[in-house]
Parts: structure tokens; sequence; C-alpha cells
């Protein structure tokens, strides 16, 4: 039985939201009290159940289920890059490729791409088209674009769309090319993270305009971006903060590990810093600048855990293990991984350590460069 209406439990978030400083503007609130987010979770989603496992829920089968609908968190509606909540019946144990986005996260990325109700929009990954309804009651059908990669994410998602009468332009096929038959564009939004921005959207883009996408590694650090296109057809700007983290674009997942090298060989030596230091956000930010193609993983060897950073297309590899006084290094391949990690994390220790926010993000069309203004600058 439902003890709440919809309605009141939208009120509620929104309220939350506006406490908490998220929702900013009249217009996304009026937005936010305007779009019923269950419509875009009528197939259902999945539950976290312990250990990587997922199990379906529905308000079909569980009605009082919109009270977790109206909480503040993401909610997982595809694993595997094929399964949907009604074809799973028990436990599994996959990773999650689509999903409705937390609205918080979802509203303050809207505040932030700093839009009016005349301009044009192309979004990265319709997913549920929750995002995009909102950005549909703000600018109406004609000025919002969204890509999904995925037909049957986006056919699921213009039911929903057009149920609630919206009609924006849903466009399927790898948003990373952007839709160059609707450029220029004024914003540009993804819901999906990148390691780096595509130029293709720099050139979509009008000059003046701005792309608002979540920039990440494979080392799992990732901030959310704000970047101006300029006249010359670069785009720069700075990380917002905040920590933001989404399911990579597709083409950006990180290569299958395969065999995993022969940890026993290579030079070694005691390390300056232990695995430790990737535990802070930031300094893992740095480490994966310094070592923009490699993966971490753990190995448990001889009853310890090691540490291992491999780049799989170079056949480089730094594996951290405990030693009595600290850590060693054992490493192989072209690139020195944990000496480039080191070098990298002490020069932005002798910058004073500054936080993602003091970080620039410069985008041309051939390349991407990041880097931390010093604290004196
Ligand atoms: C976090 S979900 C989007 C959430 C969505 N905005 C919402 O409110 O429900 C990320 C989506 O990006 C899609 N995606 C991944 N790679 C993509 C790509 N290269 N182009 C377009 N969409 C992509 C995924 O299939 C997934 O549906």
């Amino acid at each position: 039985m439902i003890d709440m209406p919809s309605e009141v439990l939208r009120a509620k978030l929104v309220a939350q939201l506006k406490d908490e400083e998220v929702i900013r503007s009249p217009e996304w609130e009026a937005a936010m009290l305007s779009v019923p987010r269950e419509a875009f979770l009528a197939g259902g989603w999945f539950e976290h159940d312990g250990g990587g496992w997922y199990r379906a829920a529905s308000l079909a089968d569980e009605p009082e289920l919109i009270r977790r609908v109206y909480e503040d968190d993401s909610l997982v509606t595809q694993l595997g890059g094929v399964i949907f909540p009604f074809q799973l019946d028990g436990r599994l144990l996959q990773a999650p490729t689509s999903s409705s986005t937390m609205p918080g996260l979802v509203v303050r990325m809207l505040e932030d791409l700093q839009v009016s109700e005349d301009m044009s929009v192309l979004e990265i990954g319709t997913g549920t088209g929750y995002s995009t309804a909102l950005l549909t009651h703000l600018l109406g059908d004609e000025q919002v674009t969204s890509i999904e990669v995925d037909p049957d994410v986006s056919a699921r998602a213009g039911a929903a769309l057009g149920g609630l009468g919206y009609w924006p332009n849903l466009v399927v096929g790898d948003g990373l090319a952007g839709h160059p038959e609707g450029a220029p564009y004024d914003r540009l939004i993804a819901t999906c993270e990148v390691r780096t921005i595509p130029a293709q959207w720099i050139e979509q883009i009008k000059p003046g305009g701005v792309i608002l996408a979540t920039v990440g590694g494979w080392i799992h650090s990732s901030e959310l971006a704000r970047l101006t296109v300029q006249a010359d057809g670069t785009a720069v700007g700075r990380f917002l903060g905040g920590g933001i983290s989404f399911m990579f674009a597709r083409p950006h997942q990180p290569p299958p590990l395969g065999l995993l090298p022969d940890v026993d060989s290579g030079d070694c030596r005691g390390a300056i810093y232990g695995p430790e230091i990737l535990e802070d956000w930031t300094a893992r930010f740095v480490a994966q600048l310094a070592a923009p193609q490699a993966q971490k993983i753990v190995l448990h060897r001889e009853g310890r855990d090691e540490h291992l950073l491999v780049d799989v297309e170079a056949g480089s590899w730094a594996l951290l293990s405990r030693a009595a006084d600290g850590w060693t290094v054992r490493q192989e391949g072209p690139d020195r991984l944990w000496d480039d990690v080191e070098r990298h994390v002490q020069q932005w220790h002798a910058d004073g350590a500054p936080p993602l926010e003091r970080f620039e993000v410069t985008v041309t069309p051939r390349e991407q460069s990041i880097s931390w203004a010093t604290a004196r600058s």
C-alpha cells in the first residue's frame, strides 16, 4: 500500500535539496517538482545485495518502494550491458551499465550548466531519461538532444518521456562523437564519465558555450569539469569539486586485464610512497595523470595484499609489496609507472597539495592537459 503520494515525497526531496543549496534556482525547482522520477523507473531497478551482487526491485511488486524512488540515491537500471530488472529472478553479479543518477547530482549539474530558456543542449547518456525530462521541461522539445549508446535503454527512455508528453530529439549512438546534425549547441552535459573530452564536443558547441562533464581515469578518481569553448577551437575550464564520478562512456572503459604479468621479475627498490597515497582522492587523481593508462588491482599472494598498477597496452607494471620498514616496488616495461606516480605526487605536495578545484583543464583538437595552480599562483 502506498503510504505517501509521489507529489508529497517529491516536494520533500526538493525541500531537502533546497536546504542543502543543491537546488539554487526557481526554474530547476519547478522542473523537479513537475517531473515524477518513478515514470523513469517503471521497469524497476537493481538494489545492492552485498559483495557486488544485485537483486531486482519494482514498484509494480512493492508500491511502498515509492519512498526509495525519492531518496537522493542512484538506482541501477541495467547490468552487464544487457540485463534489465524485469529479466532477473534471484541475484546477479554484474557491473552496472545504466542507472538513474541520484536526483541531487542531476539537479546540481543542471544548475552548474548555467543554462537559460533560449538555449539548446546536447546531453550525452540519456539513461532512464529523467535528466532529459528535466531539461525538456525547462527548454522545450526542440532545444534538447540526448544521445544514448544502448538502443534498448534509449527506447525505454523514449517511452517514459513520451508518456509524460516530452518529445526531445533522442539519438542512439556513441555520444563521444556528439550529434553534428543538430550543432551548434549552447551547452553540452555528459552523464557518463570520460577520460578525455572529445574534440567533436568542442567543434559542436558555440564559442562561449559550456561543456560540463566528469573527467576521470582507470585508477578511479574523477571530477566534474566545466569548460568554456573558446573562439580558437579550444576549451578551457576548472573542476567544480564534490568528488563526482559516473560510469564510463563505453568506449572509455579500461581494456580487459588479460594475463597478469610475471610480477616476480623486474627491478626492485624501496618505495617513497606506499599504496595508501591512493586513498586520497586528489593524490589518486595526480597519480592517474602520471600513469594515464594504468589500472590498479590488489593481488592476494602468500597471505598478504600486494598492489599492482598495470598498463595493459604498453606492457608496463609496478607491484607494491609491504617490507619490514615500508614498501618495496618492483617494476618492468617501457614506463616505470611508480617512478612517474611518485614524481608527480611529490611535485603536487611541493606545490602545496592544491585541491582539484584548483586544477585547470585545457582541451585542444589534439590533446587534453590538466595542471594544478601552485599555492603561489
Ligand atoms: C548514469 S547513466 C545516465 C543517467 C541519466 N542521465 C538519468 O538521469 O537517468 C549513463 C548512461 O550513459 C550511457 N552511455 C555510456 N556510454 C555512452 C556513449 N558513448 N554514448 C552515449 N551514451 C553512453 C549508458 O548506457 C548509460 O545509460
